[in-house]
């Protein structure tokens, strides 16, 4: 076979969250298989990058107090970390919020607009007044106007399943402020996918030479319909200021949307490899290129990579994407990965345990197939079967051989007459170990079957080994020959089964490697004629001590790591609402205050009051002024609430105030009252100002 040149890539988590478990579906599926291609002498390169921008990484970055750049930084840097502890192993790992990912990115957006693919039009949207932002679905919260539910997304109900638009919700709220949404227009520019010339070349394009698995093809020709039929929208690429993202050239306060610089980030990440090496760029992305490339990704995001990203492509004159491989999602147990059952595992979690990355990788292995159905994790199962296998079956062989070699012969295998006995024997009863079936297995990304395979391999060994019973001959001096060709088989037969699974378990094998005294282990090349015992280390091989390779997964550990992701997502952290966090709150009780009288209390007049309007103090860093009606009069208050408000939140709402108290001279002016409040007393821990229910009207006193 000739040698081929391949980039792959997998998708570029975003840089709002964490690594976790599901995640490393993918990443590890995509790293196995690299390692696979490497191993068989291809020129392949493995580019990632974060996915840094989008309104989520603009308000988290601003809810931390730091500027999106500086959150992106670490996220990235957190990210790289676990990738490194799963040994995933990038050529780069790279950002979307770079100058290569900016120049392709307008280069495409000018090339489709030559083309003229992109066309602007006024698209109505929810507006958050307070925020000044437009808010992008997720960031709508309402009922749901199916089946009532209350606190859904602005897309689609989590109770009833109803997919909709956030206009339609009930009683909308904007997730950011709290603010009522209000309806707004602006220019949005799109990429024309209805044009008869997007259309046809994607009809074309999922069909023809395996573009798509046959499941992810199917889907695509429900989404484009039939001929003559055309169902495929324009897409919105834009967005409004603000926004963290890239301006789209000559059109001040737009923005290019995420989605649409995401996937040119694997350009953009590879361009950055390109600089710091010698490959030729437009080698593998100028239309017509002769190398191969491969998207690694999940199943929801198979519209993004099948429909938008060839048809950019395409139309932009650069090549498109080889193959797309696309696969399902992790359940834990059974079920979703779920934050409050502790099966939401981050990656770090994983790590922090002191669990081994490679018993992972061997899991998710056994579990792939190649194809888009969901792949479980269920914990109990991780343990037997790492146990079982990796430790019981693979590891035991050489650790059942090794010993006797290194004590009673110096770390020397066998050679001579007896060497070429064991090549007959292995060739006799092990003629099946040839690697093609398993290396077809892994091209084709079906790692169950190149694991199965290769544990029926383990078996076979250890039933040979289990026959001879070295431990008994070892009792013998006289049958030490015997015994060192017996544990000499057994570390051959190790040494083949390692180079199987080295794609796998990258770490385990260097240490092996070390072990065993040989070279790095290629992927085996036999010719028709050559048989297994080619495989083997040569004739008069010395290997060194054995160390322990491999221990067994300690159930503790992955209870206490359950139980670390259980509390780190605990709903006090979890939810963000000023609502929630009274109710977090709730337990810290700071002394009632001493007994007073019913008369004590009436001396106090309580009067509903409505916040006519509020303003910042300029100077005052804790302040906002209001003006408050209460019927027969209005009164201007100072009060200390401006951590936890906006101002223009608070202009409307109907409150409750002390009227009797002496109004009191401040830096600022008169201070004719005071507004009540909650707070627990502590700093950071809220600030909750008091509103009477619905009727109330400004004035009327409260007892
Ligand atoms: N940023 C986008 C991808 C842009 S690619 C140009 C994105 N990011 S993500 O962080 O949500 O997901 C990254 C990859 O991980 C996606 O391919 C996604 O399908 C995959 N997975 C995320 N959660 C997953 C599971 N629970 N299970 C399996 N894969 C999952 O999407
Ligand atoms: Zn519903």
């Amino acid at each position: 076979m000739s040698e081929r040149k391949i980039l792959v890539t997998s998708a570029l988590p975003y840089a709002n969250g964490s690594i976790h478990l599901g995640h490393l579906v993918e990443y590890i599926q995509t790293d196995i298989w690299v390692r696979f291609m490497k191993m068989q002498g291809h020129t392949i390169h493995y580019v990632c990058a974060d996915d840094t921008h989008g309104t989520p990484v603009m308000l988290r970055a601003e809810k931390e107090g730091v500027t999106p750049e500086a959150l992106i930084a670490r996220v990235h840097s957190e990210h790289f970390n676990d990738f490194k502890g799963f040994h995933v192993h990038f050529d780069n790992y790279y950002t979307t919020h770079s100058a290569e990912t900016r120049h392709y990115s307008e280069d495409i957006y000018s090339k489709l607009k030559q083309a003229g693919l992109i066309s602007m039009r006024g698209v109505e949207q929810l507006y958050d007044p307070v925020k000044n932002m437009f808010l992008p679905d997720r960031f709508v919260k309402g009922e749901c106007p199916k089946c009532s539910a209350k606190d859904q997304y602005g897309d689609s109900c989590e109770v009833c399943g109803a997919a909709y638009a956030p206009t339609d919700l009930i009683n909308p709220r904007s997730a950011v402020s709290g603010a009522v949404p209000v309806k707004k227009s602006s220019d949005h520019f799109f990429f024309s996918l209805s044009d008869n010339r997007c259309v046809d070349f994607l009809r074309r394009w999922t069909r023809e030479a395996d573009h798509l698995q046959p499941e992810a093809a199917n889907k695509m020709h429900e989404w484009l319909g039939e001929a003559g039929e055309n169902k495929l929208s324009d897409w919105d690429i834009s967005r409004d200021a603000p926004y963290f993202g890239f301006e789209i050239p000559d059109v001040p306060g737009k923005y290019f949307y995420v989605w649409l610089d995401a996937p040119v980030g694997y350009m953009g990440s590879f361009k950055n490899l390109c600089e710091q090496t010698q490959l030729d760029f437009d080698e593998f992305w100028k239309k017509g290129s002769t190398t191969e490339l491969y998207h690694f990704i999940g199943k929801d995001i198979l519209y993004f990579h099948a429909l938008f990203w060839p048809a950019m492509l395409e139309h932009a004159g650069y090549r498109t994407p080889t193959k797309i491989f696309s696969h399902g999602f992790l359940t834990v147990n059974g079920e979703k990965m779920s934050k409050s059952r502790g099966t939401f595992i981050t990656a770090a979690s994983f790590l922090e345990q002191g669990l081994n990355p490679e018993w992972l990788r061997y899991y998710y292995a056994a579990k792939l197939n190649g194809s888009m159905e969901d792949v479980d994790l269920n914990l109990e199962d991780f343990v037997v079967r790492v146990n079982s296998d990796l430790v019981g079956k693979y590891v035991n062989i050489a650790s059942r051989c090794a010993g006797f070699i290194a004590k009673r012969f110096g770390g020397r295998l066998v050679d001579g007459a007896d060497y070429q006995l064991m090549q007959q024997l292995v060739d006799e009863r092990f003629g099946s170990w040839r690697p093609a079936a398993i290396e077809k297995a892994f091209e084709d990304r079906d790692f169950s079957a190149a694991v199965r395979m290769v544990m029926k391999c383990a078996d076979e060994a250890n039933e040979m080994i289990h026959a001879l019973a070295p431990w008994e001959i070892a009792k013998n001096p006289d049958r030490d020959k015997e015994l060192q060709r017996v544990c000499s088989l057994g570390i051959q037969l190790f040494y083949i089964l390692s180079r199987y699974l080295k794609p796998i378990l990258p770490e385990t094998v260097k240490q092996i490697e070390s072990f065993l005294n040989c070279a790095p282990l290629n992927w085996p090349k036999l010719t028709e004629q050559q048989s297994v015992s080619h495989l083997l280390l040569p004739a008069d091989h010395t290997i060194n001590t054995y160390q322990h390779l491999m221990v067994r997964v300690d159930t503790k550990k992955i209870e206490a790591m359950v139980a670390a992701n259980k509390q780190s997502f605990a709903p006090a952290t979890e939810v963000h609402s000023p609502a929630r966090h009274a109710e977090k709150q709730q337990h810290i009780h700071t002394p009632v205050a001493e007994t007073i009288t019913i008369d004590d209390f009436n001396r106090i007049d309580l009067r509903v009051a409505k916040i006519i309007n509020a303003e910042h103090v300029e100077g005052a860093n804790k302040l906002l002024k209001l003006t408050l009606d209460i019927g027969s009069e209005q009164r201007t208050v100072f009060a200390g609430i401006k951590s936890a408000y906006d101002p223009a939140q608070l202009k409307g709402r109907m409150t409750i105030m002390v009227a009797n108290l002496a109004p009191r001279q401040m830096k600022f002016g008169m201070s004719e009252g005071m507004v009540l409040a909650a707070s627990s007393g502590e700093a950071g821990g809220g600030l909750f100002i008091l509103s009477p229910d619905e009727g109330a009207q400004p004035g009327m006193r409260v007892k």
